[in-house]
């Protein structure tokens, strides 16, 4: 089998077993994967490119936050309808590399409102558990229709786990938290779902799986250290 038909199938079959996992598939980023996972792409051109498939994941993520049904009247006199986009929405980083996809939100919806997480892992526990380093959520989260949780690489979950802990200690349910995120693997899709049913992921792409260093293969190296030049 060839590797882009194992690719599809493994990515239909994620789809398949999860009803709320969005995957996109447009050509635009399939063929931005390619700049932003070559390895010979230079700091400038891995940011110019990865902010490009972020800009595209924010549209989409942003339209995964649409509540309301509307119909409109055009110029030429014609109804159109769709669902109209929703600025009550808190994005949430997780600190660092959530920061680059808050950016490409913040430049689709400037409305929203932001909230950070810092969250690092304990390298001294046998379980490497994630610790939460620092968090500033705005007041009365449960004001918002959506909370927009931003993390552009999901590896074994952990990080994501954590803040979602986090939003629904806030008062946020499940069901209203949207995660987006450029790059999946089964193993972190697995994670937070089998925890976290009810949210929603919208992602660029699911790769294979994590190598025994806890990267996403063949994925991209270290999205935080190759956008903010810190190799
Ligand atoms: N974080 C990254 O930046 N890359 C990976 O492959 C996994 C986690």
């Amino acid at each position: 089998m060839s590797d882009k038909k194992m690719m599809n199938d493994m990515t239909s079959a994620m789809e398949t077993k999860y009803s709320n996992l969005i995957v996109l598939k447009s050509n635009a980023v399939k063929s931005l994967h390619v700049n932003v996972r070559d390895k010979r792409s230079t700091h400038v051109e891995f940011k110019k490119f990865a902010d490009r498939l972020m800009r595209v994941l924010a549209e989409e993520a942003l339209a995964a936050c649409t509540i309301e049904q509307a119909t409109v009247w055009t110029p030429t006199g014609l109804e159109y309808s769709g669902m109209r986009p929703n600025a009550n929405i808190c994005a949430v980083s997780i600190v660092r590399a959530g920061d680059a996809l808050l950016e490409q939100v913040i430049a689709c919806e400037p409305a929203v409102s932001v909230g950070k997480i810092l969250i690092q892992r304990d390298e001294s526990t046998p379980d490497k558990r994630p610790v939460v380093y620092y968090s500033k959520l705005p007041p009365q989260m449960s004001k918002f229709d959506r909370i927009l949780l931003l993390d552009p690489m999901l590896a074994t979950g952990g990080s994501v786990k954590k803040a979602i802990e986090l939003l629904l200690a806030a008062g946020i349910a499940q069901k209203n938290i949207v995660f987006a995120n450029v790059l999946a693997c089964p193993e972190g899709l697995k994670a937070i779902f089998e925890a976290y049913p009810e949210i929603h992921v919208v992602t660029t792409a699911i790769d294979p799986k994590l190598n025994e260093s806890m990267y996403i293969v063949p994925g991209l190296g270290d999205y935080g250290d190759r956008y903010y030049n810190t190799t």
